[in-house]
């Protein structure tokens, strides 16, 4: 079990926090970001968005009228939370990408009051500002809940998972979208090896819809997704000590098709050199290239089960709205 985090205000013998980015975060940033930015078509992982104001954009984002996703895949838990939860009484409740975990109170509520003393929260997310307060508002939510917080980053492997007892894994709001199919495929893997033959993992995952509608959702008209995007430059400014001037930038979201992806870039609207301290590195960007910052894969059912397939999972159960605008997928082991 993780261990107690004494700096925190959180009860103790109900909270506890593991930091398993401590010391690997400095290296990990300088690394991709050298990589991403020395090639070609220049990029920078999304991961990278969420420091605390990254967040907080993303929770903005998520009440967007464009943004369809949050409240749908909402809509889909208030229809189908009773028969997710089924008879999941007793064991861990692993979120990953939990951010601010509004969605698995859906979940929790439909856990029978007598029963959520012998269940366990487990957030697992890259920022730890967002997992203090998301388990705050949780604790006070569910007074008898445990929640054990892991700062972690599930592109590298999930060892800080606890071995032994039933397990309801789930990845919401189409997270599992931003990693490309190699990486999404290595995190289901992940997630397969530390499940038992009754234990479950749910993914929530954005369906493939008209462009327009796509476009709409990552250009939103009040410019909220473009401080978002823009955000990812003022973490490499503190983290790196780098100079970019995101007003040399401009927010540029477009769906791609063959690749069944949104992608999100900064382009640049001016030639510009930009020094990058920590890395001893100066780089050049023309005017109109761009910095691709995120992914955002579309998926099919066809797609889902492909993914599935390949990580050695198989379907046991759907759970969509009545436009099939976003899917909720209910995973098992093959061998279960
Ligand atoms: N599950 C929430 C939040 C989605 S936003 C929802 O459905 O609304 C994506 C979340 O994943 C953010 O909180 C972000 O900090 C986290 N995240 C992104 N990349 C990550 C990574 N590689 N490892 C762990 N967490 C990550
Ligand atoms: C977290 N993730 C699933 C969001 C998405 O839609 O891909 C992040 C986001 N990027 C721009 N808007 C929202």
């Amino acid at each position: 079990m993780p261990a107690q985090d004494d700096r925190s205000p959180l009860p103790k013998g109900r909270f506890a926090m593991l930091n398993c980015l401590q010391g690997s975060y400095s290296e990990d940033i300088r690394r991709d970001v050298r990589e991403g930015l020395s090639s070609g078509h220049k990029s920078i992982p999304s991961k990278y968005f969420y420091d605390s104001r990254g967040s907080r954009l993303f929770e903005k984002i998520c009440g967007l009228p464009e943004y369809y996703q949050t409240r749908t895949e909402l809509s889909i838990l208030e229809n189908s939370a009773a028969g997710i939860v089924g008879n999941f009484r007793k064991g861990d409740l692993v979120e990953l990408g939990s951010g601010a975990n509004w969605k698995i109170r859906a979940l929790l509520d439909k856990v029978p009051e007598t029963d959520l003393p012998h269940v366990h929260y487990l957030p697992v997310d890259v920022s730890e500002s967002v997992l203090l307060e998301a388990s705050e508002e949780l604790l006070g939510i569910f007074p008898d809940l445990k929640v054990f917080c892991i700062v972690g980053d599930f592109t590298k492997p999930i060892e800080y998972i606890p071995a032994g007892c039933e397990k309801l894994f789930v990845i919401f709001g189409s997270t599992i979208g931003n990693l490309t199919e190699q990486e999404g495929c290595s995190l289901l893997k992940g997630i397969a090896r530390c499940m038992g033959a009754r234990d479950r993992l749910l993914i929530g995952t954005d369906m493939i819809k008209p462009k327009d509608i796509l476009e709409a959702a990552y250009n939103d008209s009040q410019g909220i997704t473009s401080e978002f995007n823009k955000n990812i430059l003022h973490v490499l400014n503190r983290e790196l000590h780098a100079h970019f001037n995101p007003r040399c930038f401009d927010h540029m979201a477009f769906y791609n098709p063959e690749e069944e992806q949104v992608e999100m870039h900064l382009q640049a609207n001016r030639r510009i050199s930009v020094e990058i301290e920590e890395l001893d590195m100066t780089i050049g960007i023309r005017k109109g290239e761009t910095i691709r910052t995120e992914i955002c894969r579309k998926f099919s059912r066809t797609g889902i089960e492909k993914m599935a397939g390949q990580s050695g999972l198989r379907i046991s159960r759907w759970f969509s709205d009545p436009k099939e605008w976003f899917c909720l997928t209910e995973l098992v082991r093959w061998s279960a």
